[in-house]
């Protein structure tokens, strides 16, 4: 693993290929480090989503065809590999996507590179659409609330949720963003604080608690990102997420899911069957390395929860801006 450290944020994705590796910007270290970290093996980038150098499902989908693309290049047994490599994180849909796509353009004889670079290019062009039909759903002066990181990092480069606040932002509209810390990995004081600080996009940080608290006191609309979706639309992101929808659907708060085809998974029918990954207790009682909780009592650390498909007022997605039981378009 070679590591490499510069100032300059956006100027590089989260996940890319070059000099035959994949590199990212370690999501670990953010806000307080840039680092960028490189692999030369399929192995080496699983352990690196796993670990969550990498993270968002969407970025996570693009290191996966890129973990294909070494794999393929190194020589290895392909279905091994993609054994492996979805076997990274559980509850992401885009890992078993990208995975899925990449065993299919590799049996096809693609250019592994050219493939890999094509699926990561194609989530961008995905997440420009994302913006420019969920822009308009952000008037000007709107208070936005988001939930964990649904930008740049998460999806390659633009956002799943950040992307319509960016879109209406660069339209010169004043927006401003309630970004729920995220407890516990904190990944929206963390990373979505960091992204939107270096755009000047007002924002503040908000405890996860507090989220009603400021629904009530006049959020126009929230937008999360999502891990998986379900074919009835009931959908997986980080845990917290159901209680901001019902929380929005109690104070009469628009409540939108912004997400790619590859977070669409219609062989799954609803939110009951999504696996929902478990990250152990020391997430939750240790902060930066130290204990903040008694020791030996337990503690509890579902990374995801399902939201059904009831608080959802609208999916938006490359194809526009759907209702749940519209869902299907993004996969014709
Ligand atoms: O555990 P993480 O950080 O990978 O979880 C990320 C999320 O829950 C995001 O909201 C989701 O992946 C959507 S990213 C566009």
């Amino acid at each position: 693993m070679r590591t490499e450290t510069e100032g300059v944020a956006r100027e590089r994705r989260a996940v890319w290929f070059e000099d035959g590796r994949v590199w990212m910007i370690d999501q670990r270290l953010l806000p307080f480090e840039l680092a960028f970290v490189s692999f030369g093996g399929h192995a080496e980038v699983a352990e690196a989503i796993r670990d969550m150098v990498v993270r968002g499902a969407p970025s996570i989908g693009a290191a996966a065809a890129y973990a294909m693309c070494l794999a393929a290049l190194n020589g290895e047994d392909i279905r091994k590999a993609a054994g492996l490599v979805k076997s990274a994180r559980p509850t992401a849909y885009d890992l078993f996507y990208a995975v899925d796509w990449m065993v299919g353009r590799i049996g096809a004889g693609d250019d592994p590179v050219a493939a890999a670079d094509g699926y990561a290019q194609s989530i961008i062009d995905r997440c420009l659409a994302i913006g420019r039909h969920g822009g308009p759903l952000i008037k000007d002066g709107a208070k936005v609330m988001t939930h964990c990181n649904a930008g740049a990092l998460a999806t390659v480069d633009v956002g799943t949720a950040l992307a319509p606040i960016r879109q209406a932002h660069s339209a010169g509209k004043r927006v401003f963003v309630y970004v729920s810390e995220t407890r516990p990995r904190l990944q929206g004081m963390q990373l979505t604080a960091w992204e939107l600080k270096q755009e000047g996009i007002d924002c503040a940080i908000i405890v996860d608690g507090a989220s009603g608290h400021y629904m009530r006191e006049g959020v126009d609309l929230v937008i999360v990102g999502a891990d998986r979706i379900a074919a009835n639309g009931d959908f997986a992101n980080k845990i917290g997420t159901f209680e901001k929808a019902v929380l929005a659907k109690e104070l009469g708060v628009p409540f939108y899911v912004a997400a790619p085809v590859s977070t669409f998974d219609f062989d799954t029918g609803e939110g009951g069957d999504i696996t929902i990954e478990d990250r152990g207790e020391e997430e939750v009682t240790r902060l930066g390395g130290r204990p903040v909780a008694p020791e030996g009592v337990r503690a509890l650390n579902p990374s995801f929860d399902v939201t059904p498909a009831r608080y959802v007022t609208g999916f938006i997605t490359e194809r526009g801006v759907l209702r749940p039981d519209e869902i299907r378009k993004v996969a014709e």
